[in-house]
C-alpha cells in the first residue's frame, strides 16, 4: 500500500483526523486552500467549540450516536489544545468560545500538528474514482499535473456537507456512502435564514434591520435569542436555530414578550397613562419600528384606556403567540450546516468506521449529526475526527 490513510477533505474533521492518524497519511483537498470554512467561521474568529456541548445539542435520527465521540474527545480536550498552542480566546455568549485574534490560528494549529505527524496535504486534488481492493482501496486522483493512482488501507471521508457551494461544498461524501451501500438520510439546509412571501415579506422589508429578542418554536423545539428582520424574511440566532427543526409548510411561533410582563404593563398603562396609544406604550417594550407592524391588523382603540378584554386578548396573542409561515429558507447558498447525511446506523459510534466496509470512515458534517448554532458543529468535527484517528492508530499497531 502507498498509504495507510487517505483523508478526503481538508476541513475541520479531516484535519483533526490527519493530526491523529499515525503512519503514512495523505489528505486531499479539491480547493486551493485548506480549512476554508474554519477561516470564515465566526466572522473570522471561529466559534471553535461550546463549553456546554452535550448530546442534547445535536439533531440526528439517532440522538444517542454522538455520545461516544463527544465523551471521548470533549470540548475541554480541544480547549486544552487551543490553550497549549498559545491561542487567546474568549466566551462571547452562551458558552460560545471564539479566538481573540483570528480563525487562521486554529488552521495553523491543525496544520502544525499534521506536519508533526508527517502527514501530507495535497490541495487542488480531487478523487476521480475510488474502488475497494484486497485489504484496502485504490484511489484515482486528479492533480493539476495529471492523474495519479494511489492505494491505501483506510479511507476517511471528511467532505463536509452541501452548504456554500461556491466555497467548494459538494455532496461527494454522500455519493461515496451510496457507492459503498451505506444509507443516507434526507438532507436539507439548517442554521439558515427564513424567507417569506406576499404581504408578510412586504411587512418585513419595511422593518428590515430591526432586531429584538424572541422565543421561536417549531416542531416541539424552542430557542430564545435575537431575531433580525431582513429584506428576504427573518434571520438572527433564534431564526437560524429553529430553521434546523422547521419543515416546509410548518408554522413558526414567535413569542416576543413574557405574558406576565405584558399583562402587567397593559394594566398599569390603562390606569396611569390611559390617554396614550397602545403603540406608544408598547414601544417601551419592543423596537419602535416593529410595534406598528405588529398592531396594524388588530384594530385597537386609539387610547389604551379604551382597550376591551377582547382587544387585550388579541394583543397578547399577537405578542406572545405570533404565528408565521415561512415561504422557505435561503437554502444551501447561505446555510451554515446540512441537516441529515450518512445514516448513523451504517457506522460505528466508537470509531466512525462503516459497519460493513473495513477501513472506510465517515466523519464531520457529512454524517447525520447536526449541531446547534454556537460552536457545536466544530466540536462534532473535532470529536468525530479524533475518534476515527484513534481507531486508525489502533489498527496500525
Ligand atoms: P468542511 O466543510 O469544513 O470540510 C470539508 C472539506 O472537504 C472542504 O475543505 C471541501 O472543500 C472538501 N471537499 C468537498 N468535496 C470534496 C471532494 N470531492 N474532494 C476533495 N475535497 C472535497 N460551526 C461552528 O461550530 N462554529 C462556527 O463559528 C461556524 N461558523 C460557520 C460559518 C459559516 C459561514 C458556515 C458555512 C459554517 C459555519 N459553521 C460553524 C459550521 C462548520 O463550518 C462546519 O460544521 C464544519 O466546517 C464541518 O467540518 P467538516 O470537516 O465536516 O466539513
Amino acid at each position: 500500500m502507498d498509504y495507510d490513510t487517505v483523508v478526503i477533505g481538508a476541513g475541520a474533521a479531516g484535519l483533526m483526523c490527519a493530526a491523529q492518524a499515525p503512519g503514512r497519511c495523505l489528505v486531499i483537498e479539491h480547493a486551493k486552500t485548506i480549512g476554508e470554512k474554519i477561516r470564515i467561521s465566526g466572522g473570522g474568529r471561529c466559534n471553535f467549540t461550546n463549553i456546554y456541548a452535550s448530546p442534547d445539542n445535536y439533531i440526528s435520527q439517532n440522538p444517542h450516536f454522538v455520545k461516544s465521540a463527544l465523551a471521548r474527545y470533549t470540548q475541554w480536550d480541544f480547549i486544552d489544545w487551543v490553550s497549549r498552542s498559545g491561542i487567546a480566546y474568549h466566551e462571547k455568549t452562551l458558552g460560545q468560545l471564539f479566538c481573540d485574534g483570528s480563525a487562521k490560528e486554529i488552521i495553523a494549529m491543525l496544520r502544525q500538528a499534521i506536519e508533526t505527524a508527517n502527514a501530507k496535504i495535497w490541495v487542488s486534488t480531487s478523487v476521480k474514482d475510488l474502488t475497494q481492493i484486497e485489504n484496502g482501496f485504490r484511489v484515482l486522483l486528479q492533480r493539476p499535473e495529471g492523474t495519479l493512482s494511489v492505494s491505501t488501507k483506510n479511507i476517511v471521508v471528511a467532505c463536509g456537507g452541501k452548504p456554500i457551494p461556491k466555497m467548494g461544498a459538494t455532496d461527494f461524501g454522500l455519493r461515496l456512502a451510496n457507492q459503498f451501500g451505506l444509507n443516507v438520510t434526507e438532507t436539507y439546509a439548517g442554521l439558515v435564514p427564513f424567507t417569506f412571501a406576499g404581504k408578510q415579506l412586504e411587512d418585513f422589508k419595511a422593518i428590515s434591520g430591526v432586531a429584538t429578542t424572541a422565543k421561536l418554536s417549531s416542531n416541539g423545539q424552542s430557542f430564545k435569542e435575537a431575531i433580525l428582520f431582513t429584506h428576504r424574511g427573518m434571520s438572527g440566532p433564534a431564526s437560524l436555530q429553529i430553521s434546523s427543526y422547521w419543515t416546509p409548510g410548518e408554522e413558526v411561533t414567535v413569542n416576543l414578550l413574557d405574558i406576565e410582563t405584558l399583562n402587567l404593563r397593559i394594566m398599569e398603562a390603562k390606569v396611569e397613562e390611559g390617554r396614550k396609544s397602545p403603540n406608544t406604550v408598547l414601544t417601551r417594550l419592543l423596537p419602535a419600528r416593529l410595534v406598528p407592524r405588529l398592531l396594524a391588523d388588530l384594530y385597537l382603540p386609539e387610547r389604551i384606556a379604551d382597550m376591551t378584554a377582547l382587544n387585550i386578548s388579541a394583543l397578547t396573542n399577537r405578542l406572545t403567540n405570533w404565528k408565521l409561515t415561512p415561504a422557505g429558507t435561503e437554502g444551501y447558498r447561505t446555510a451554515e450546516v446540512m441537516v441529515g447525511g450518512v445514516d448513523t446506523n451504517s457506522l460505528s459510534s466508537k470509531t466512525m468506521q462503516a459497519n460493513k466496509v473495513n477501513g472506510l470512515y465517515f466523519i464531520g458534517e457529512c454524517v447525520d449529526i447536526t449541531g446547534w448554532l454556537g460552536g457545536y458543529n466544530f466540536q462534532w468535527a473535532w470529536s468525530s475526527g479524533w475518534v476515527a484517528g484513534q481507531s486508525i492508530r489502533e489498527s496500525l499497531i
